[in-house]
């Protein structure tokens, strides 16, 4: 049976981070995570699905063909057969496009791969004539794409790893947290300042990689381990002044990490660190619940309450902004989860 589905699906960022895979796997995390969706940076896919006694796959972002990614997808469909055997059979039209403009550095494989696998499963619902999406699965078919995309599938912090801290807690899929946010940390708002909006000198992928051997990767996991189960109760209590640092600290030990890498590098550029010492000044001098993250590049997420948003505006204008290549930040709501926007 023929069908076109559309799914817009959010990003994320991760605010206790995935840094190191097991070799027990495909993208088996070594630690749990967890982050918050973006849900204003979006990825729409459109998957168009004729059944055939092959497969062939052709991709286009927004519109114009795109044999570079190809390879990448092969794969991710080659992983999936396992638990979606029907792929093995059709002719597979995938366009996708991003909100956020082209090179400003951030990773859209996140919102990507959450899209690509919330329209497969829509797919295969019509197929076996199924109402109910399973987040389980669309979070471990994103998982197959791109380990951090399994974590985009929720409106409530999303956990991905299994941790004694979290029930029903997976290696194989994300789970929303089911336990209450308190009102303090409900509603926060992430803007991203685009430090540098090149190509990473070292992709996640091979960043993964280099925990295999890291002299501190044993003690790195156990911190990982320890800040998630923390975090969470943190996330209960309402403690901001403690989520900060719990944050911060999980920013700066993946960057320590990969300048303790073998072969070492370094992906913050000095105005990444100007942008985060004039984070901390604003701290100090208003006290106003702000912080920052890191993912694996320059750029800097400035996480902050709803409720201080207009000055939090006037600091990024004032004070950010020179830091910024173009003066470029992009700004996103925390939450959201994928949509099905078209589907026949
Ligand atoms: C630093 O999910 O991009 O953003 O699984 O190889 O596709 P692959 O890596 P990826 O790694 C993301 C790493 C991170 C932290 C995080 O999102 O948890």
């Amino acid at each position: 049976m023929k069908s076109k589905v559309t799914v817009k699906c959010p990003s994320n960022i991760a605010l206790i981070k995935y840094w190191g895979k097991k070799d027990t796997g495909i993208q088996i995390p070594q630690n749990p995570s967890i982050s918050w969706s973006l849900s204003d940076l979006t990825a729409k896919t459109t998957v168009k699905f004729l059944p055939s006694n092959c497969r062939e796959i052709k991709f286009s972002y927004d519109g114009v063909p795109k044999e570079s990614f190809l390879p990448k997808i092969n794969e991710f469909f080659k992983r999936i057969e396992d638990v979606l055997p029907w792929v093995k059979n059709g002719i597979f039209e995938i366009d996708t496009v991003n909100n956020f403009p082209h090179g400003t550095g951030i990773a859209s494989s996140a919102a990507g791969f959450g899209a690509l696998a919330t329209a497969l499963l829509e797919i295969e619902n019509k197929l076996d004539n199924n109402t109910e999406v399973f987040w389980n699965k669309v979070s471990e078919i994103a998982r197959l794409g791109s380990g951090s995309a399994c974590r985009s599938m929720f409106s409530k912090p999303a956990v991905w790893g299994a941790s004694e801290a979290v029930k029903n807690s997976s290696d194989l899929y994300a789970v929303e947290l089911k336990s209450p946010i308190h009102t303090n940390l409900q509603n926060w708002k992430d803007t991203v300042l685009i430090v540098d909006s090149g190509e990473k000198k070292v992709s996640s992928t091979a960043g993964h990689s280099l925990l295999n051997g890291h002299p501190y990767a044993e003690s790195r996991f156990l911190q990982a381990n320890k800040n998630l189960a923390d975090l969470i109760k943190v996330m209960e209590t309402g403690d901001v002044e403690r989520f900060i640092k719990i944050v911060e600290s999980e920013a700066l030990q993946l960057h320590a990490i990969m300048m303790t890498s073998i072969p070492y590098y370094m992906l913050m550029r000095p105005n990444t660190i100007a942008i985060i010492e004039s984070i901390w000044k604003f701290r100090e001098e208003t006290n106003f619940p702000v912080c920052f993250t890191l993912d694996a590049g320059a750029n800097v997420h400035l996480l902050y309450s709803n409720e201080i948003e207009s000055s939090v505006k006037t600091f990024i204008q004032t004070k950010l902004l020179l830091y910024c290549q173009n003066a470029m930040y992009l700004c996103s709501e925390t939450g959201g989860k994928p949509q099905i926007e078209y589907y026949d």
